[in-house]
């Protein structure tokens, strides 16, 4: 059914979420939206945080990139000079595939279009959909046995298809530049909906917290749910406390391991020293409030990058400032983030192709799940590929009280 006006429809049995429909007259592309219409799916995804446009799989890079910027007014025009392929615009500064980054293997950028990036897993030919750079191209998924400090075994993954939430995060470089508002994901190529992985909640009593979802979902979580569901004591210490993150975080902790949740690093003194960073200034450190409010909903968020954050400030009450230390930051970061993983308030978005997600980045965590690796039957890997674009806002996101 084609109608005249957007529609955005909240999504059954999900914790929060929505889906879009496109009026006709945009002829399926969203970049055509009148301001009207983009006014509702503008606040559709601060209210929903994460919404779903089916059926987008012949989007151009160009109009993705439209559309991603349509959200962030403050965002500005890329000059002429810019190169394409410098990744200039894109969410993450010069550093993002720097050779000892976290992020170096997590996707290419399209050459046309250097704020849409391509990622995935498996080798495409230059005239496979999605392809966009004309050459074969060869993408990697990013999986937890990478990044964790005790990743599953062959066994776990292969035989009992378990997988693990990779890393929960915020999109965002954290160092110099301002977290991106939204970002869109597209889904070209993706594996059947019917293969399906566990992720075990291996600190619950006897093991027995589970979350089913399908291969390579990606899960978010609500970060205004995440500062609901805090007592008031922390609700006031969120309020209180500035985050400060590391200078060129993904490098800084590229030697260390990952908790098995996803959700911050095991301290083990294994980061490099701040002397064997790229150069850094002090001046483009991120200091960030703890709690991000919506401005559409005027709903308090509890956002953070635990893997990333490097020291916790807290104001007290008589002006005194008490700061905590790498380990104990990522201690009370845990404590604060932990309940809002469980099963039951996670969104995880079981792709079909053509799926374009847009969600509001300064309002959830997400995290990447799935293992891809010579998981198929023929012992190969199975094979994505999607579309992403988000770009530097020119603000930082704040609390208003
Ligand atoms: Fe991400």
């Amino acid at each position: 059914m084609h109608s005249t006006s957007i529609s955005v429809t909240p999504l059954d049995s999900a914790p929060f979420g929505a889906k879009v429909t496109l009026p006709e007259y945009a002829k399926n592309d969203p970049a055509n939206l009148t301001d009207e219409d983009f006014e509702t799916l503008f606040n559709g995804v601060h209210k929903h945080l994460v919404v779903v446009i089916p059926n987008q799989a012949e989007l151009s890079p160009k109009s993705q990139y439209l559309i991603t910027k349509r959200f962030d007014p403050s965002i500005p025009e890329p000059k002429e000079v810019e190169g394409a392929g410098s990744g200039a615009g894109y969410g993450h500064g010069k550093e993002f595939r720097h050779e000892q980054s976290v992020l170096k293997k997590d996707g290419t950028t399209v050459k046309s279009q250097p704020q849409v990036q391509i990622l995935g897993q498996g080798k495409f030919g230059a005239d496979e959909p999605g392809n966009e750079n004309g050459e074969d191209i060869s993408l990697t998924h990013p999986s937890h046995t990478t990044f964790h400090h005790t990743p599953l075994t062959e066994q776990q993954i292969k035989e009992e298809n378990r997988t693990r939430f990779y890393r929960w995060h915020i999109d965002s470089a954290l160092y110099d530049l301002s977290p991106p508002v939204v970002t869109t994901l597209l889904g070209i190529k993706v594996p059947p909906t019917t293969q399906k992985q566990t992720i075990v909640y291996e600190d619950s009593p006897n093991q027995e917290t589970k979350l089913e979802l399908t291969r390579g979902a990606t899960c978010f979580t609500s970060g205004a749910l995440a500062f609901k569901g805090l007592s008031p004591e922390d609700q006031k210490f969120a309020l209180s406390t500035t985050v400060e993150y590391a200078p060129h975080p993904y490098i800084f902790i590229s030697p260390a391991g990952a908790t098995n949740d996803g959700l911050t690093m095991v301290s083990e003194d294994k980061e490099f020293s701040f002397d064997k960073l790229p150069e850094w200034e002090s001046s483009k450190v991120k200091k960030l409030p703890m709690v991000w409010t919506n401005p559409v909903t005027k709903e308090h968020h509890l956002q953070l990058h635990g893997c990333c954050l490097y020291k916790l400030h807290t104001t007290n009450d008589d002006g005194s400032v008490t700061t905590l230390d790498l380990k104990d930051a990522r201690n009370k970061a845990h404590e604060l983030m932990r309940p809002a993983i469980e099963p039951e308030k996670v969104l995880a978005h079981a792709w079909s192709e053509g799926d374009l997600v847009i969600f509001y980045n300064i309002g959830v965590w997400h995290s990447v799940t799935g293992e891809f690796k010579g998981i198929n039957k023929d012992g190969k890997d199975e094979r994505r590929l999607m579309h992403q674009c988000n770009i530097a806002s020119a603000v930082d996101p704040k609390t208003i009280q």
